[in-house]
């Protein structure tokens, strides 16, 4: 082998394994101390979805038609008094297009990161209310309700982005009050 052959050899045979593996960080969005998922609620922690969470960066509810009622439901109760039913805001910001104050948010660990650690003000930390797996669900119910473009949604799969139909809120446009 040629000097440069192998030197790329070399590279390829140590960077690869270690891109493969890394699994994502999670900071504290507001003053980037590493989260502390020992303070998670018990219940929640080793589901399916979680560990592939911790081990990938990617969320496996995102557009599973199996959680979403139930990720509806969590956002109902948990977020929608504040960001709006459709997430388009209202005392907290919209979160269905792709402005984020914090950039960090556009992919599922920065967004994971916020609700688990909070940011400032009346967006408190939710890891004393949500388990980390209701979390996930929390984070899909968001992601689906995203009217932006699906080039854009780097927390869907190519498959998904190819499918994926911009969330249209009731009432814009016709007859609905909200
Ligand atoms: C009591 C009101 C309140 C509740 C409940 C609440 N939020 Fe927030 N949220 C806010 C406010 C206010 C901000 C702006 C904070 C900031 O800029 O630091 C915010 C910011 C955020 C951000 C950052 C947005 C950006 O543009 O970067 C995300 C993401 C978020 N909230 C998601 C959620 C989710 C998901 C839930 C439900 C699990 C939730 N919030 C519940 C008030 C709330």
């Amino acid at each position: 082998m040629t000097k440069p052959k192998i030197l790329a050899a070399l590279a390829l045979a140590t960077l690869v394994p270690v891109a493969a593996m890394a699994a994502p960080q999670f900071f504290n969005i507001i003053d980037g101390s590493p989260l502390n998922f020992d303070d998670a609620m018990e219940e929640g922690r080793d589901t399916e979805a979680v560990k592939h969470f911790m081990d990938t960066g990617e969320n496996i509810y995102n557009e599973n038609p199996e959680i979403m009622p139930e990720a509806e439901e969590l956002y109902a109760g948990m977020c929608s008094g504040c960001h709006g039913h459709y997430a388009e805001g209202k005392i907290g910001p919209g979160l269905n297009d792709s402005y984020w104050t914090y950039p960090s948010n556009e992919d599922d660990v920065g967004l994971f990161s916020t609700l688990y650690g909070g940011a400032t003000g009346q967006m408190g930390p939710m890891w004393g209310s949500l388990t980390l797996d209701e979390m996930l669900m929390t984070m899909a119910w968001v992601r689906h309700l995203y009217t932006g473009d699906p080039k854009d949604a780097v927390w869907l799969t190519d498959e998904q982005k190819a499918t994926f139909k911009p969330f249209q809120p009731k009432g814009s446009g016709d007859d609905d009050q909200s």
